[in-house]
């Protein structure tokens, strides 16, 4: 299965030690949330470092769809808003391809709007559960008016003449089921509180904050946050420069860490604490990382990263740690395979309703490569061959997920033996330079035959 029907396979094979200096690509969830906001604000909003890839640029459309106007001049992608409260119903169906964070956002920004929206996407997206964002929705006097079996896309939305303020406690740990409630509170009266018991990414609170939401944030004893928005106020156009993507970061850094000799520099990496729990477990299991020129760029910390190849550990990663390196897992249990003994990843359980199910999609690439690993309910063990002798010789397959496809070329770059992903097509919907980038380092990655 891929997108535009035709497959594209790549092949990944051991490389000499890689060197140079790459820059990250603008973050995804910033650039979402960056056409969204900006399209819904009033007045300008000029947004450099914008990630421009697949799913970045469907919610683009979906904004102008609903009426905001976008175009780009030069470096610049410059947005005239709507104004909060707004929106144009969409002539159509608005298309979100790959993109969880576009369409669950989105459903949350126009959920409370009284007009009709349909959301449609691919094979991926249309099997991912919709519901945890519909249930607050419905709380809110939206109504699903079409949906596919188990609240699943495609779905039509129709919303309230007027929409009810609620106080809703997340019941799992997702920064896009937060935010979904908290766009919904934009257009609602009165204030609207998400409860949220385990911090997630924190960039809806901090860019609506910037675009002038009435919205506080405040931690309890038990470190449970509230948050609260109070609806209906006035969005003013920002200027944002977007700062590289650490998921995407994530790639090179454990390509330089597992092929042996490499030294490189990945610059413009956001250090947002909730996204750098990658770093953090790397740090642990022996990974050389340095962090070069570390800045602030627009209210994020930013850094740049040295990073030289490696002797790893395992180490057991606590549940805890998920929620800040959700997406990283695939490319942890890639290092994980050339650590010394075994490393133990808990709390995985979101990783099941990613693009793929990720934890089965990970466990499988790894047998298919050799890779001695147990796949739990919510729990991954790997143990590791330093060397990578006899890892690599198979075929993954990737189930429409850029980071399958990315995680395991990776792999291949350090494995005795090549490594195949079945379609690399979907790289393009976050990480459109992967390629180019880390051939650039010195990576053998390429067409298979
Ligand atoms: C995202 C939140 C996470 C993450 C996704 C981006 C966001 O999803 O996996 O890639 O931008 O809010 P969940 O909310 O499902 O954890």
């Amino acid at each position: 299965m891929s997108h535009h029907g035709s497959a594209r396979p790549a092949t990944a094979s051991r490389s000499p030690a890689l060197n140079g200096r790459v820059r990250m690509p603008g973050d995804k969830s910033i650039s979402h949330r960056s056409f969204m906001f900006g399209g819904l604000a009033s007045g300008e909003t000029r947004i450099t470092g914008l990630l421009e890839g697949e799913d970045v640029m469907r919610t683009g459309e979906a904004m102008k769809a609903m009426g905001a106007a976008i175009e780009k001049r030069g470096n610049e992608w410059i947005i005239q808003g709507t104004g909060n409260g707004c929106l144009l119903e969409p002539a159509a169906p608005l298309d979100f391809g790959n993109a969880g964070t576009g369409s669950r956002l989105t459903m949350g920004l126009v959920g409370t709007y009284d007009m009709t929206t349909t959301f449609i996407g691919d094979a991926s997206l249309s099997k991912r559960p919709m519901g945890r964002v519909l249930d607050p929705l419905r709380e809110m006097g939206v109504q699903v008016i079409d949906a596919a079996p188990g609240d699943r896309m495609p779905l039509t939305l129709r919303g309230p003449r007027q929409a009810a303020p609620i106080a809703y406690r997340v019941p799992m740990a997702s920064a896009q089921v937060k935010s979904a409630v908290l766009l919904a509170g934009l257009n609602t009266p009165g204030v609207t509180t998400v409860i949220e018991p385990v911090m997630t990414r924190d960039h809806t609170e901090k860019m609506l904050k910037g675009f002038g939401a009435s919205l506080e944030v405040e931690t309890d004893r038990d470190g449970v946050r509230h948050i609260r928005i109070e609806g209906q106020g006035k969005l003013s156009g920002q200027v944002i420069a977007v700062p590289g993507d650490p998921s995407s970061a994530g790639f090179p850094l454990v390509a330089a860490l597992i092929v042996p000799g490499s030294d490189i520099i990945i610059e413009n990496v956001l250090m947002n604490p909730t996204r750098t729990g990658l770093i953090a477990t790397l740090l642990e299991m022996g990974a050389s990382i340095e962090l070069v020129n570390p800045r602030n760029a627009g209210g994020e910390d930013v850094a740049d990263l040295r990073v030289r190849s490696s002797e790893l550990k395992g180490v057991t990663v606590p549940a805890e740690r998920a929620p800040s390196m959700i997406d990283e897992y695939p490319v942890l249990a890639v290092a994980a395979s050339f650590a010394e003994g075994e490393t133990v990843m808990l709390g995985l359980e979101e990783l099941r309703v990613k693009e793929s199910d990720r934890l089965a999609a990970v466990a499988r690439g790894l047998a298919a490569n050799g890779v001695d690993c147990t796949e739990g309910k919510d729990t991954l063990a790997v143990r590791g061959v330093p060397g990578g002798k006899n890892l690599g010789g198979g075929t993954v397959t990737t189930h429409l997920d850029h980071r399958i496809a990315m995680s395991f070329l990776v792999m291949g770059l350090a494995a005795e033996k090549p490594v195949t992903v079945d379609d690399q097509t979907m790289i393009a919907t976050s990480f459109p330079e992967f390629m180019g980038l880390m051939t650039g380092l010195g990576g053998k990655i390429g067409e298979a035959d």
